[in-house]
């Protein structure tokens, strides 16, 4: 009976020019217009006109992501929750933030107890956050975003100074630092970073003279950090997967039993939500809850998906069969997928794997912290 009802599907969506085909409408061979629900990755990330590229501001926020220097007690860095060892997140259902110590699944919290209460996703391709179902190419005006489980933060600027401040991911819970509000805690780390080794990288960075006022400014400033923190981000792209070259016209990147998977990923309900180039609308479904039991979150993308378990806002399933197989019976959520069907497009998602992607650990630090720091 399913497999009558996509059949029809699949006939519908390809305008009856398969109609012939019968059963092989469902087999590996491309029977629908797919850049009508997906298109491919751009070669080149998009930057927004408040903050244009540079390499100085690149190289910069490489160096901070690394650098525990960010963080209260100088023990923790971004890249110690988002390490490019681990897809760029950390293999971790819930993260050790500050007085941890290691990597991965191997850190450990030192019976301190600072975890974060929501899996950590991980930040590549995020500069083209929020590019959706019907955008064919990138608008010039394009900002990228919102960001976080539940879209609080609306750029990644803005997102950048978050974790920062966050009690239990860098800010840590020395009494000198908790009993700052928010503004005089950035101030404060702001104030070390001006002291350190970084205010020549800020100064050669963002000038220290006004171009219009000709008066001096300081480099070193809040929205600064932001900014080469989320430049750096934009660098971690993973373009070019085979499903990409499959979009831009090559039927031959992908086996007989992908394209399988990505029909039935098409037909089953799948691309309702995770449609795009990022495989993910970016938005909230008020309502329909993916995990029962827990809030609705945003769609998370799908892009690279093999390289980010666990899965799901609580990292609650470790492999992708059981994260595909969480929407089996799930006609609260439209999606009609049948046992037969998991495996197929478990093998369609492996294939938005990029495998040659950005994964560039800096050799040292100009304040000679540890690299991440302690993992
Ligand atoms: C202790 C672990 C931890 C540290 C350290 C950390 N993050 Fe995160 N990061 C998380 C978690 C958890 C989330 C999800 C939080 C949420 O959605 O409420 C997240 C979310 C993000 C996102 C949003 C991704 C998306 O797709 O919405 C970005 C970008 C990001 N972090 C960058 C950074 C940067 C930059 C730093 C350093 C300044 C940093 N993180 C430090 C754990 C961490
Ligand atoms: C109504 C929108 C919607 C539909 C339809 C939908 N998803 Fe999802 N998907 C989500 C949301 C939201 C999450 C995150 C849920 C959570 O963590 O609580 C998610 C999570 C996932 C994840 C885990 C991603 C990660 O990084 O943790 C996978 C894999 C996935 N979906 C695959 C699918 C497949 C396969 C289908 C079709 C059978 C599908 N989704 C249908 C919205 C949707």
């Amino acid at each position: 009976m399913r497999i009558i009802f996509s059949c029809l599907v699949v006939i519908v969506l390809s305008g009856c020019a398969d109609a012939d085909g019968g059963d092989d409408n469902l087999g590996g061979t491309p029977s629908q217009p797919y850049t009508d629900f997906f298109s491919p990755l751009p070669e080149a990330v998009p930057y927004p006109a408040s903050n244009p590229f540079s390499e100085d501001k690149q190289e910069l926020g490489m160096l901070l992501f690394f650098d525990p220097i960010l963080s209260g007690e100088e023990d923790v860095a971004c890249a110690t929750c988002h390490h490019p060892d681990f897809g760029w997140a950390d293999g971790r259902s819930f993260s050790v933030g500050v007085g941890g110590t290691g990597l991965g699944p191997n850190r450990d919290d030192n019976g301190i107890g600072n975890l974060t209460l929501i899996n950590t996703p991980t930040i590549m391709n995020v500069g083209f956050t929020g590019l959706g179902v019907d955008d064919k190419t990138v608008p010039s005006n394009f900002i990228s975003g919102a960001y976080f489980w539940d879209l609080r933060a609306d750029t990644l600027e803005e997102q950048a100074l978050g974790p920062i401040g966050n009690p239990v991911e860098m800010r840590g819970n020395l009494a000198e630092h908790t009993q700052l509000d928010d503004d005089q805690y950035l101030a404060m780390i702001i104030e070390r970073l001006k002291h350190s080794s970084y205010k020549a990288y800020f100064d050669e960075a963002f000038g220290t003279v006004d171009p219009v006022t000709q008066l001096a400014v300081e480099s070193v400033s809040a929205e600064n950090l932001a900014a080469v923190l989320a430049t750096f981000q934009r660098r971690v792209i993973t373009t070019n997967s085979r499903f990409d070259k499959f979009l831009m016209g090559d039927e031959t990147a992908l086996t007989s039993r992908e394209i399988t998977g990505l029909n039935k990923f098409i037909n089953g309900g799948c691309a309702r939500c995770h449609g795009g180039m990022m495989l993910s609308d970016n938005l909230l479904h008020e309502g329909d809850q993916i995990v029962p039991d827990l809030p609705s979150v945003r769609t998370p993308s799908l892009r690279n998906i093999e390289k980010t378990a666990p899965y799901m806002q609580d990292g609650s399933m470790t492999t992708l069969r059981d994260s595909v197989a969480i929407y089996e019976q799930r006609e609260d959520l439209q999606v009609d997928l049948g046992e037969d069907d998991i495996g197929d497009i478990e093998a369609f998602l492996r294939s938005l794997t990029t495998e040659e992607f950005y994964q560039e650990v800096p050799g040292g630090l100009p304040t000679g912290n540890q690299v991440g720091g302690n993992i």
